[in-house]
């Protein structure tokens, strides 16, 4: 799809420390995804976050974690916006106009909610033990997150396009309801799928599981990381072989196609050994990563500087939402 001429919008919550599978498969693609946009709002969704937080994680913290992230990572926030979502208090003002038009049906139905009724289900408790109401109004708030922007495309990933659809139904249940057009329908731009990153045990690579490169490090975090990646003690190798190893599917993620055909040379041949291999790993992780965590670093020692990109980024768009809103009120009669 051509999205040259789109606005785009997209949200994350703040979540912590970032690994390469999160890199790869979400915050570089969204990066270039912005690059190609006319328009790309980008925030962090910190009232979302609220929902799910627990008590020994600071939220101010994780939100500067991750706009140092989305600068680092290469966002270009004075062409974008990068903004934090509690600083569009408008937000919230349609989402208890939208709380209005949207049926409880919907909510009943959102996937998020049903997988934690699901689960008390399995586990014998009442339905709702454990939801709150943030998380049952959750794409309310979503749509009110997208619908304040006149957004065309909403990247995400398979997971949100069901709150998409919802966002566009509400939409549209506005509309027919004033016979007005002062809400535009988004749709969902589904990300490309990248392969999956494994993790250094050769599951996928996630926070749950405790076998992650972390995106922004040292050096010695690396090489320790690099140094648990399972191996093999085979005497012969083929070329299938190597292929089939966590090492080379961690390797090809992160490397070109001839880094790859070398090092696959290498270890059929013998010229190299594991120890070496993952040498060449470790080299190829601080090329591609250490000027970015450099950067990282640097941004996150400096949280008030961080703080006013946010507040400046969201200065220049809430003129927008402000006139939105005045307009989506006035329809109503407020
Ligand atoms: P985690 O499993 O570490 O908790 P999340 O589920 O928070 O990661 O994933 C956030 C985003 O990062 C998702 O959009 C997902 O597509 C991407 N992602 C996570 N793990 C990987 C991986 N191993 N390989 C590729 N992309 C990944
Ligand atoms: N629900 C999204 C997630 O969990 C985050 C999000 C909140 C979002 N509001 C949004 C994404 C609006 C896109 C548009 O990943």
């Amino acid at each position: 799809m051509d999205i040259k001429n789109k606005t785009i919008l997209t949200g994350i919550k703040p979540s912590g420390q970032p690994h390469v599978g999160n890199y790869l498969g979400a915050i570089q693609p969204m990066v270039n995804l912005s690059d190609q946009a006319s328009k790309s709002y980008f925030f962090i969704a910190d009232y979302h976050a609220l929902n799910t937080l627990s008590p020994n994680q600071s939220l101010g913290d994780l939100v500067h974690l991750l706009a140092a992230q989305m600068i680092a990572s290469g966002f270009d926030y004075k062409k974008h916006y990068l903004y934090r979502q509690s600083d569009i208090p408008e937000i919230f003002e349609l989402q208890t106009i939208f709380n209005s038009f949207t049926p409880k049906g919907w909510m009943n139905k959102s996937h998020a909610y049903k997988a934690a009724v699901d689960l008390n289900r399995l586990n014998n408790k009442d339905v709702d033990n454990e939801v709150n109401m943030g998380l049952y109004n959750y794409p309310i708030l979503m749509a009110a997150d997208i619908l304040i922007f006149n957004t065309d495309l909403v990247p995400v990933g398979k997971d949100q396009v069901q709150h998409v659809e919802i966002a566009r139904d509400i939409a549209t249940r506005f509309n027919s309801r004033y016979k007005s057009d002062v809400i535009k329908l988004p749709n969902y731009y589904l990300k490309e799928e990248v392969k999956e990153v494994p993790g250094l045990d050769g599951r996928k690579m996630s926070k749950s599981y405790n076998n992650v490169i972390p995106l922004f490090a040292t050096t010695e975090d690396w090489h320790n990381a690099v140094k648990k990646i399972v191996t093999d003690s085979k005497d012969n190798h083929t070329e299938e072989s190597i292929k089939d190893t966590v090492f080379y599917k961690i390797y090809s993620s992160i490397s070109s196609n001839e880094q790859n055909k070398k090092i696959v040379d290498q270890l059929v041949n013998k010229t190299i050994g594991w120890r070496e291999a993952k040498d060449e790993l470790l080299n190829i992780i601080i090329d591609r990563f250490q000027k970015m965590s450099e950067d990282y670093f640097n941004i996150i020692k400096d949280p008030a500087l961080i703080d006013k990109i946010l507040k400046d980024n969201a200065l220049l768009i809430q003129p927008q939402a402000q006139d939105h809103l005045d307009k989506v009120k006035k329809v109503v009669g407020i």
